[in-house]
């Protein structure tokens, strides 16, 4: 259960709520920059009334550090939201509560990043070819502006796609693309003021209006298509030789049958589908798309990142993880747009699995907590200027790429990205193997905004790019 009390004896204080409604209408623009803001004026650890049950803000990198590392069991829960629970009954993986269910469905992807990633050819391998595929892509617009945003989600979904189903999706499957812009609609949405309004008020799904019900229509129609795609992918199934996460999830399904207390069912895989897809896609298609911006706002760094791609690897070698440690200049580019663009701002919300004490407050069990990472990732304390944009900051004097504490963008703890090793590698891959063959720049005349499209990921507004060929 949520905390319904507004302000328990010893909780964190917070801004002063209007009646009914709390705070909620001040997080409809930028809710992570105003956080950083209150945490100014209330300390690190402040609370927020979001219509008749609080939260508690984590801010910067110490208050986040202290909850989520020192105190990681008692962090590690998600809230009991109305619209979670409506959603996937808080089951699935990544909005399960923490506990058995969440432990064996985490187990069971991560295995299955690990093995079906390097069924046949190793994970990298695979990703390899799908950045032919997206070169080849971008080399049809031969040099004309496009907006990237399909191309990119296209090809980085097919990387989660090969480890769930089994297989990549071609660039014009139209019932895939179609099922992951609402899915990312919904993430959108998942954070608007009708959601919050949603969950102090549940009654409001009644209402024949309101964002909410965009919500749920789109939720129907995304678990309809993943019901129908895992049906078509699980036929010729043999036991014990998984082809891919739906084998092994209903071989689990299968062994457990009969057992009550199993969290394993086909609504949680189908859940736990939707959540592996796009916390997959979404996150590392916005980091993408995020980096191409950047490189054609700033030229001369795209020039760094074209020198040592030429150094390191000429025009013939495919990039491979190996390079890495040849590419500091990369990866540091790669690192600044992570801090800098607060891909998932506000991390996904936590709820505390037991009562505890955190800097003299006391924090119930059941509470929802935030975690505001881009916080973390402009505190002025461990960041010199931390609102301008800099790879120089991830480098020492010589050029050697350096790991800065305060860095987060996968959060910390228990609950911690799941994808983050997968995630890097595509970053890598899919960057080096584009700038080796392109020079990003915007039409002429124009430059695109850089004010992030709200929602619990930050994207870029629709952009457009030409990918000129680049002559080695
Ligand atoms: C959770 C960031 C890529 C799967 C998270 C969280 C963040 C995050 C901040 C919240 C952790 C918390 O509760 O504190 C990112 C970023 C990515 C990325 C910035 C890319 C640049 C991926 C990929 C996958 C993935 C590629 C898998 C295909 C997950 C899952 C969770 C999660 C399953 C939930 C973990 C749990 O509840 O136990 N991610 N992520 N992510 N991510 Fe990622």
């Amino acid at each position: 259960m949520l905390v319904k009390q507004r302000r328990p004896r010893g909780f964190p204080p917070g801004p002063s709520p209007i009646p009914v409604i709390g705070n909620i209408m001040s997080l409809a623009t930028e809710p992570h920059v105003f956080m950083k803001k209150q945490s100014e004026i209330h300390g690190q650890i402040f609370s927020l009334d979001l219509g008749g049950y609080s939260a508690v803000v984590l801010n910067g990198y110490d208050a986040i550090r202290e909850c989520l590392y020192h105190q990681a069991d008692v962090f590690s829960d998600r809230p009991s939201l109305p619209l979670f629970m409506k959603m996937t009954k808080m089951g699935g993986l990544l909005n399960a509560k923490f506990g058995n269910g969440w432990i064996e469905h985490r187990q069971l992807a991560s295995n299955s990043f690990r093995y079906f990633g390097s069924f046949q050819k190793p994970i990298d391998q695979k990703i390899l070819e799908e950045c032919m595929f997206f070169v080849d892509a971008i080399d049809k617009h031969k040099g004309k502006p496009f907006n990237p945003k399909h191309l990119v989600t296209n090809a980085v979904s097919n990387i989660t796609n090969l480890i769930i189903f089994g297989e990549r999706f071609t660039y014009d499957n139209c019932d895939f693309q179609h099922m992951i812009e609402i899915f990312s609609e919904n993430v959108e949405l998942a954070v608007s003021g009708w959601a919050f309004l949603y969950n102090a008020f549940p009654w409001i799904e009644y209402l024949p209006f309101g964002k909410h019900q965009k919500l749920f229509r789109n939720a129907a129609k995304v678990y309809n298509f993943l019901e129908q795609i895992i049906r078509r992918f699980s036929k010729g199934r043999v036991c014990n030789f998984p082809r891919h996460y739906i084998d092994d999830y209903l071989n689990k399904l299968d062994k457990c049958a009969g057992d009550l207390g199993t969290p394993y069912s086909r609504e949680n895989l189908i859940y736990s589908v939707g959540e592996l897809i796009i916390a997959g896609t979404e996150t590392t298609t916005n980091t993408l798309r995020w980096a191409m911006l950047y490189m054609a706002l700033y030229p001369n760094i795209q020039e760094k990142v074209h020198m040592e791609l030429d150094s390191v690897l000429g025009s013939e070698k495919s990039p491979s993880l190996a390079d890495k440690k040849r590419m500091p200049y990369v990866e540091a580019v790669l690192h600044e747009v992570l801090r800098f663009c607060n891909i998932v701002p506000l991390g996904i919300f936590r709820a505390t699995t037991q009562d505890t004490l955190v800097s003299g407050y006391n924090i119930p069990k059941g509470t929802m907590v935030i975690t505001n990472l881009y916080s973390v990732h402009f505190d002025e304390k461990y960041w010199c200027d931390p609102g301008t944009f800099s790879p120089h900051r991830f480098l020492d004097s010589n050029g050697n790429f350096v790991r800065r504490e305060a860095f987060l963008p996968f959060s910390l703890g228990k609950r911690h990205c799941l994808g983050e090793h997968l995630a890097r590698m595509e970053m890598f891959l899919f960057f080096t193997t584009m700038l080796q063959r392109f020079h990003l720049q915007f039409p002429p005349g124009t430059v695109p905004s850089l004010t992030p499209k709200l929602g619990m990921t930050l994207q870029p507004l629709p952009y457009s790019i030409c990918a000129v060929r680049r002559q080695q």
